[in-house]
């Protein structure tokens, strides 16, 4: 079966998460987030902690072992959301030889945001811990403060979201995904939107550019 694979990429909250969300909502595909992944697996989040805490990379091999345990689920048969893979040329080249099929659609989606707005948005982040939701206090508040939606568990911010990991994590950002946005253009499969409007708008937008590269229109039975 043919499968349609969405990546999300862009630095730190440009909203890939939020956008998602909503995508897999819309298309009826689960959203994969490698980071959530790692946050909700207690042993290699106890492992990979400090890696985490300060910004930087986990090892591939073990990335690329959590998504592949994922990507068996059911759920994934007719096709994934991922969001933060991948990150790596090596994540790449293990993504296209042993996971893409010929017969697979597959689009890239950049979320471009300025740096001053990065900052504005993971001060005001907050996440539950239990089920992985995101919130924003101004821009995405729960509907009781500090309490999760969907789950009522107390809300959090992510150790990883102060001003100087922040400044770590986007300048790994800028160094890494160089390479890999260029093989997007040349394979033809990259798609950039702008990601500093409200989180709606930025919604439409992405369905209207998935609508024109015949994403949307070659796969009528997900929409
Ligand atoms: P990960 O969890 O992927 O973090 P990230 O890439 O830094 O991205 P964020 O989750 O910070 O941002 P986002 O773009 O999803 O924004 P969001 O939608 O939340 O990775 C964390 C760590 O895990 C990495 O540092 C690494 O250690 C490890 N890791 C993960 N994947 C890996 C991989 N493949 N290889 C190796 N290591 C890996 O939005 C942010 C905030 O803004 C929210 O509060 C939201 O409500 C708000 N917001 C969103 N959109 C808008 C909008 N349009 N207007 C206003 N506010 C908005």
């Amino acid at each position: 079966m043919a499968r349609k694979i969405l990546f999300f990429f862009g630095p730190p909250a440009s909203g890939k998460g939020t956008q998602a969300e909503k995508l897999a909502q819309q298309l009826g595909l689960p959203a994969i987030s490698t980071g959530d992944l790692l946050r909700r697996n207690n042993q290699l989040a106890g492992e990979y902690k400090s890696a985490m805490n300060e910004g930087q990379l986990v090892a591939d091999e073990v990335i690329n072992d959590l998504l592949i345990e994922r990507l068996s689920q059911a759920d994934a048969e007719k096709g994934f959301i991922l969001d933060g893979y991948p990150r790596t040329k090596t994540q790449f080249e293990y993504f296209y030889n042993n996971i893409i099929k010929s017969e697979d659609k597959a689009c890239a989606i950049e979320i471009s945001v300025s740096e001053p707005e990065i900052y504005n948005r993971l001060a005001g982040r907050r996440f539950c811990p239990q089920c992985g939701a995101g919130y924003h206090l101004l821009y995405k508040p729960s509907q009781q403060p500090g309490i999760c939606d969907k789950c009522q568990t107390a809300l959090e911010q992510r150790p990883d979201d102060t001003e100087d990991i922040i400044k770590e994590r986007l300048g790994l950002y800028q160094r890494t995904m160089g390479p890999l946005v260029a093989l997007w253009w040349q394979m033809g499969e990259l798609i950039i939107i702008k990601g500093e409007k409200e989180i709606d708008q930025v919604n439409d937008d992405i369905l209207e550019a998935l609508e024109e590269d015949g994403f949307l229109k070659l796969k009528p039975e997900i929409i």
